[in-house]
């Protein structure tokens, strides 16, 4: 156990936390039990996932684990922003109610074999660039609803396709789990916030506040009635290009609940872009 400084009760083992969770159950009159999962390194994005939890009145619990199976590249795993002592800071001054920082050899036990897939979404966009990465969200997500047995669990929308395939996983299995959307949280440029901000240089940082620039201009054209997403597409490339921003993943403009691209784009639609800064990857997406 880590020490703690005030009311933010903080647990490492699966077996105690489960054991938490039972009591918490049992009680008469019970609050609901609400999840925040996260890796850490919380910034202003996971805050307000935090809040939102917190005006729903419950018991709000968030987790702390870097999960090493959602990591396509090694690099990424070894780079990952760890901020503990900021994280439970942070965490206290908004009375959270639990932290579960599993230890890596509890979640995944040796032999450990099992997997979860949500099969067509998580095929395109992040998926195609990053090999198994939602298997690992999704096999994490509901380890992670096992043990804390969440009646409500809050995701953010920057990442969107983890959160639609999060909604679909929970619709096909059945969970009796409400999942919460949280908007995403920017800075004053635009720059979406993400745990990997802080790993940009300077001059990349400033690069990386035109992604949201750009979506902005698409979404203006889109508005003064440009429908074709080709065009559209085009557009922003050329924008981010002329920014600096060459290294482009994927620029799509999908619709949200199958993540498929159409030729006329409607309202509602999502432009959603990845683009490398450097190693940096960064994500992002805007609705239409
Ligand atoms: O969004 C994240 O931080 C992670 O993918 C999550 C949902 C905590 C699973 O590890």
């Amino acid at each position: 156990m880590l020490k703690r400084k005030s009311s933010l009760k903080i647990i490492n083992k699966v077996s105690t936390f489960k054991n938490l969770i039972k009591k918490l159950h049992n009680k008469k009159n019970r609050k609901p039990i609400i999840l925040i999962p996260t890796m850490g390194a919380l910034h202003q994005g996971h805050l307000s996932l935090i809040e939102k939890g917190k005006k729903i009145g419950g018991y709000t619990i968030a987790s702390i684990f870097i999960n090493p199976i959602q990591f396509n590249d090694k690099n990424d795993l070894k780079n990952y922003p760890i901020a503990l002592q900021d994280d439970i800071d942070k965490l206290n001054r908004l009375k959270v109610d639990y932290l579960f920082i599993p230890k890596i050899e509890d979640i995944f036990e040796k032999n450990f074999q099992t997997t979860v897939t949500v099969n067509d979404l998580q095929k395109n966009l992040c998926g195609m660039h990053r090999p198994g990465h939602f298997n690992g969200v999704t096999t994490i997500v509901i380890k992670l609803f096992n043990i804390v047995k969440p009646d409500i669990a809050i995701f953010g929308k920057k990442d969107l396709q983890q959160l639609i395939i999060i909604k679909r996983m929970v619709k096909d299995l059945n969970l009796d789990i409400k999942i919460i959307e949280g908007r995403t949280i920017r800075e004053r440029s635009g720059l979406a916030l993400s745990s990997r901000n802080k790993l940009l240089t300077k001059t990349n940082y400033h690069k990386a506040s035109k992604i949201y620039l750009g979506l902005k201009m698409a979404k203006n054209q889109f508005l003064n009635g440009r429908n074709k997403s080709i065009y559209l597409k085009n557009k922003l490339i050329k924008f981010f290009k002329s920014e600096g921003l060459n290294n482009i993943e994927y620029v799509q403009i999908v619709n949200q609940e199958k993540l498929e691209e159409n030729a006329i784009v409607k309202k509602g639609d999502v432009i959603v872009v990845a683009l490398k800064l450097g190693k940096i990857r960064l994500i992002d997406n805007l609705k239409l």
